[in-house]
């Protein structure tokens, strides 16, 4: 039986007495005040994840979230890291609630199997499509490289092409290699805490899945900011040439909505080579910023889905998702395959598809991931709200918001809209993440060209969601403004982003006024942060 202490070590006092939910127990130690005022649902939200969902003793994660919904707070980070919304924090609690009452009835186990079936449903999968569920969307990555391995054994070496590098999560390229990517594992093993033991270092091989695979990683963006065309670097890689080698194969990833919503295409040529080498074709949609039908094009093209419900649909972070097309599952279920052990620490059996009984079997665990399960139903009441809104109306909403966004932005000097990924080369951008570069002034105080590095954004993203009007008079100073962590666009320059998530998509339909009041004051907000800059 694990307790709360033994998942998380850091919450090492929860509540009193000691109480039993199903596999579960929490238990009442010695926490930070911060963390122990928090309701145990609040808690429970950010277990079972690595170290991004940690808590430090002011009871905030790496990304200065807490795991609370607050009406005052305005929230924009969905592309990065989410507080719960409302509607996902009420529906975790109601799952929460029944888990407590009937630990019998209502285990985790059947909460994972609700979820699985619930996704298909709203996302219309054709029968039998594989939905295994994932601590995140990066550990997410370790499945790809499982398939791969049930379908040609150790026999052939796996080129993992990782496009977009620097826009995807920033673990991707080392868990696409097989490697750990956190010091904390998001399922504790037996005989030891969950964040020190040997493999849940960072940048380690995980036995059993790292072996005979190559990572290569295709540059998000070109030196002046603009986007690599990936086409033109995969003829560059030459690709085909290590397709025929009859002991490799190949898994290319594209992006459907990087961080900073690039869309990139995959070309049928490229596809057609990786057919031919029965590799596989892996499509990032974490960010699930994607229409159902985009995904059912791609599941149909025998493209692997990676999705998430903790950027777009706003579930604390982070629970994600792999949909598999049914002719692989089929390969699946008729290899011998299994996960090695060292997956034991990101996956149970009950986030795995019951039509693989054999994979189900090696992860047999006595603990289950109670947080992700409880992540997972709060995403899913964000993203059965959203879907039930007609798609063309998100679609406009979405655009119309956005460019309220850019007007807003354009009215503050120091602030520019970064536009580079729009339009070139005939690229997509989704539509609900705004792309930001914040001015430095000259030495006579007149605003510049230079834009601000990633590490300089870093403290503007920690002010804003601070109170800060003991350093500016405005009553937007005060005000706790969630956005996107800092991306690097290229050696001098970086971006914040502003990006809309289901819940204010649904509020923007409903009454924009008040949504783009919110936003001009958080935009009102970053300009007074990159003006102060150096009080920060
Ligand atoms: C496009 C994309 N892919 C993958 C990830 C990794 O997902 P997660 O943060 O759930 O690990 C991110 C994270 O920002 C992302 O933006």
């Amino acid at each position: 039986m694990a307790t709360i202490a033994e998942i998380r070590p850091f919450v090492s006092k929860t509540f009193e007495p000691e109480e039993e939910i199903g596999e579960v127990t929490i238990c009442h130690k010695l926490l930070p005040p911060a963390v122990s005022q928090l309701n145990e649902v609040n808690v429970m939200l950010t277990m079972g994840g690595d170290d991004r969902s940690l808590l430090d003793e002011t009871g905030h994660n790496k990304y200065h979230c807490r795991p609370v919904y607050d009406a005052n707070d305005i929230c924009r980070g969905s592309c990065t890291c989410n507080s719960p919304s409302r509607l996902g924090l009420e529906a975790a609690t109601a799952a929460f609630e029944a888990m407590k009452k009937d630990p019998c009835g209502h285990t985790a186990s059947g909460l994972f199997s609700d979820v699985r079936s619930q996704i298909a449903e709203l996302l219309h999968l054709p029968k039998s499509t594989g939905v295994f569920l994932t601590p995140s969307g990066t550990d997410a990555e370790y499945l790809p490289l499982c398939f791969m391995k049930a379908l040609h054994g150790e026999g052939k070496t796996v080129n993992n092409i990782v496009a977009c590098l620097e826009e995807v999560g920033s673990g991707t390229f080392e868990a696409a290699g097989g490697f750990s990517f956190s010091s904390t594992q998001p399922i504790p093993q037996s005989g030891g805490s969950s964040s020190k033991s040997a493999t849940s270092a960072t940048s380690l091989p995980l036995p059993g899945l790292a072996l005979n695979v190559r990572t290569v990683g295709i540059p998000a963006r070109n030196k002046d900011g603009s986007v690599v065309d990936l086409e033109a670097e995969l003829d560059r890689l030459k690709m085909n040439a290590a397709m025929n080698a009859n002991d490799e194969t190949l898994i290319l990833h594209t992006v459907y909505g990087s961080k900073t919503g690039i869309i990139q295409d995959c070309p049928k040529k490229v596809l057609d080579h990786i057919k031919q080498c029965q590799g596989l074709h892996v499509l990032d949609a974490c960010q699930g910023r994607i229409e159902v039908e985009a995904i059912l094009k791609y599941l149909e093209q025998g493209t692997v889905v990676l999705f998430t419900c903790s950027k777009f649909y706003r579930s604390p972070p982070f629970a994600g998702a792999v949909l598999v097309p049914p002719a692989l599952m089929v390969q699946l279920a008729q290899s011998n395959f299994v996960p090695p052990s060292s997956l034991k620490g990101f996956f149970t059996q009950s986030q795995v598809p019951e039509s693989l009984p054999r994979w189900r079997a090696a992860l047999a665990s006595t603990s289950e991931n109670h947080g992700l399960a409880l992540r997972w139903v709060a995403g899913l009441a964000e993203m059965k709200a959203t879907l039930k809104v007609d798609e063309f109306e998100r679609q406009e909403a979405t655009a119309c918001w956005r460019k309220a966004i850019i007007e807003a932005v354009s009215k503050h000097p120091r602030l520019r809209h970064f536009s580079e990924a729009e339009g070139c080369h005939g690229f997509q951008v989704s539509q609900s993440i705004v792309s930001v570069t914040l001015h430095k002034s000259d030495k006579n105080g007149t605003i510049t060209n230079n834009a601000m590095t990633k590490s300089e954004l870093s403290k503007v993203f920690q002010a804003m969601t601070e109170d800060m009007s003991t350093i500016c008079d405005h009553p937007a100073a005060a005000k706790r403004c969630f956005i996107g962590q800092p991306v690097t666009i290229n050696a001098s320059q970086g971006v914040l982003r502003i990006a809309l998530g289901s819940d204010s998509l649904r509020r923007f339909i409903e009454d924009p006024a008040s949504v783009l009041k919110d936003d001009c004051l958080l935009i009102e907000k970053m300009s007074m942060m990159a003006e102060e800059f150096h009080s920060l």
